[in-house]
């Protein structure tokens, strides 16, 4: 056989902002290679696929991308829907491109699936609209982590020049982004939210500004980060101002199966 690869989203956390189309191919997949963050939940919906954790946790251990690309063309050639699901938007620093050229070399057909990614959920979490009449136009998402063997790229001059920036990985550079930014004069009163564990029950922010950036290095964070900048972000509460709607219980997440 060959079969066929998805590249899945599995969205931010949330199991219910997953998209239907990957529900469908998560129900129908033979074997699931899955991040780390990805939501026991979400797992379950795979309920006759062989789970593979290839998880990729920033400063913990994670599988080798060479080993995963080979792991998704071998799996193609047993099985006929492996799905390789991917936290948020595979296509956001989810190292998919790699995947992609190693399954193309191996002539193995594959479809991306879109989810929604972290920046997305941080700011359906404040409650604000990234564009905004006469304030912001413009988004970009970038990440200061440079891989091995990967040159830097501006994102400095990138998240400079954006209405709003939404930085990847990068809570435990805070005060590298603050300075970096502050030299390319980027005001230090700039508004800078940062969201930890966007669209899951224990969703933290931390409302602060450029200048003062450098104090969230002080605190502990035990899930993802996400910040966002920008002068549309003044109109993010510092405290939870929205009604929370539980997400799927197990016995919802069952219809939900039922449906697909
Ligand atoms: C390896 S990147 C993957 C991004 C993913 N592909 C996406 O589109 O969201 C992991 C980073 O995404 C961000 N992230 C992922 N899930 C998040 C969440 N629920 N809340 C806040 N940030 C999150 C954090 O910056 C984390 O360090």
């Amino acid at each position: 056989v060959t079969g066929r690869v998805f590249l899945v989203g599995a969205g931010p956390g949330a199991p219910d902002l997953l998209t239907l189309r990957a529900a469908r191919l998560l129900a129908g997949a033979d074997i699931v290679f899955h991040d780390a963050l990805v939501h026991p939940d979400t797992l379950a919906l795979a309920d006759r696929a062989e789970k593979v954790a290839v998880g990729k946790r920033c400063g913990r251990h994670s599988t080798a991308q060479a080993f995963i690309n080979k792991r998704l063309v071998d799996a193609a050639r047993k099985h006929t829907v492996v799905v390789r699901l991917k936290g948020g938007d595979p296509t956001l620093f989810g190292r998919a491109q790699e995947e992609i050229d190693a399954l193309r070399a191996a002539g193995i057909p594959f479809e991306v699936v879109p989810g929604v990614t972290a920046a997305l959920a941080a700011a359906a979490e404040l409650g604000v609209s990234l564009t905004r009449r006469g304030v912001s136009r413009n988004v970009a998402f970038a990440t200061p982590r440079v891989g091995d063997g990967e040159a830097a790229s501006d994102w400095v001059a990138a998240i400079a020049a954006a209405d709003i920036g939404a930085i990847y990985m990068g809570v435990g550079e805070a005060a590298a982004i603050a300075d970096a930014l502050l030299a390319r004069g980027k005001r230090p009163s700039l508004p800078v939210v940062a969201v930890e564990n966007a669209s899951l029950p224990g969703a933290r922010r931390w409302t602060t500004t450029l200048g003062e950036l450098t104090r969230l290095a002080d605190e502990a964070f035990a899930g993802p980060v996400v910040l966002l900048l920008g002068e549309a972000l003044a109109a993010a509460p510092a405290d939870s101002d929205r009604v929370r709607t539980a997400f799927l219980e197990t016995a919802e997440a069952h219809l939900l199966r039922a449906a697909v």
